[in-house]
């Protein structure tokens, strides 16, 4: 460990502590609602309040994207799919990125079915036709919408696992580019009521299997469909269905206020949380900007 490190390791991390510490904010914590509404819970599996998610096709008047905007304010998800043959990136950037994980994947010595969640980082201002054309869209107000780089989940996995994104206001765009998933978005107040806990850059639930019993959008995303939701306020589970391996576009858009409360009053104020986007920052700089993680399967 060089001088430097060290003197940040054992300087900077205790000052930071302790002034987290004097604002009465905590590292590890777990979030749980201060007066949970009974009322508001759902007490068996048959009764639950799930929806399905509203459908459309793509956009073609200033209404149809009114009526959009409205549903992002409202936090309510909904999909866009667009016809078998108007793909809306080209196909062969999706294709490139396949032929991209299978070349590095043999590199590292792993086979194209070994089981990881995969995340590609492309270039922050990488074009996307139309749909930057769509995002523009529905957030017009924005020069610049993307709040971090565009990612690709990619990869042999069943399902990322429930979780909120750790990440300031946002709404995204998710574009399925190949094969299709199931999702489940619990609404926001629902969200906001279930007891979860900060890791890493996500909010996780306490206890999964308490979800059934609370409200939620769901819907299947197929191939050449693009999902709208607001995924650092609403907790949300992608499962991949049988059928092609999917590749799908995360692009995470500037939305101000769509963050879950302990995001902004906990998860983004501690160390952990500085360490680990330092760690994606440097893996997407220095390494191929493939991030494989096994965390969830
Ligand atoms: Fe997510």
């Amino acid at each position: 460990m060089s001088m430097s490190c060290f003197n940040l390791d054992m300087l900077f991390k205790p000052a930071l502590r302790l002034g987290l510490a004097l604002k009465g904010v905590q590292d590890y914590v777990c979030y749980q609602p201060a007066v949970p509404d009974k009322k508001e819970h759902i007490g068996s599996k048959s009764d639950i309040p799930s929806v399905a998610m509203p459908m459309f096709a793509p956009p073609s008047t200033e209404a149809d994207l009114q009526k959009m905007r409205q549903l992002i304010a409202d936090d309510v998800p909904f999909l866009i799919q667009w016809p078998e043959d108007h793909p809306v990136i080209p196909a062969e950037k999706s294709q490139a990125v396949e032929a991209y994980l299978h070349k590095t994947l043999a590199e590292d010595g792993y086979k194209d079915d070994d089981e990881f969640l995969i995340v590609k980082f492309e270039k922050w201002h990488e074009n996307y036709g139309e749909l930057d054309k769509f995002v523009q869209g529905i957030l017009p107000r924005l020069r610049h919408p993307r709040l971090n780089w565009p990612l690709w989940f990619l990869g042999n996995y069943s399902t990322s696992g429930p979780h909120v994104d750790a990440m300031f206001g946002s709404v995204n765009v998710y574009y399925m580019a190949h094969g299709s998933k199931y999702v489940k978005i619990l609404t926001r107040a629902a969200t906001e009521r279930l007891p979860v806990h900060y890791k890493d850059d996500y909010l996780f639930p306490l206890d999964s299997s308490e979800i059934p019993k609370y409200p939620s959008y769901e819907g299947v995303l197929k191939e050449n469909s693009v999902l709208v939701f607001s995924n650092s306020a609403c907790l949300h589970i992608f499962e991949n269905l049988p059928g092609p391996k999917p590749r799908a576009l995360s692009l995470r858009l500037k939305y101000t206020g769509k963050v879950h409360p302990l995001i902004i009053e906990t998860a983004m104020c501690s160390w952990d949380y500085v360490e680990h986007v330092t760690k994606l920052i440097r893996n997407a700089a220095t390494k191929g900007k493939l991030l494989r993680t096994n965390f969830v399967k």
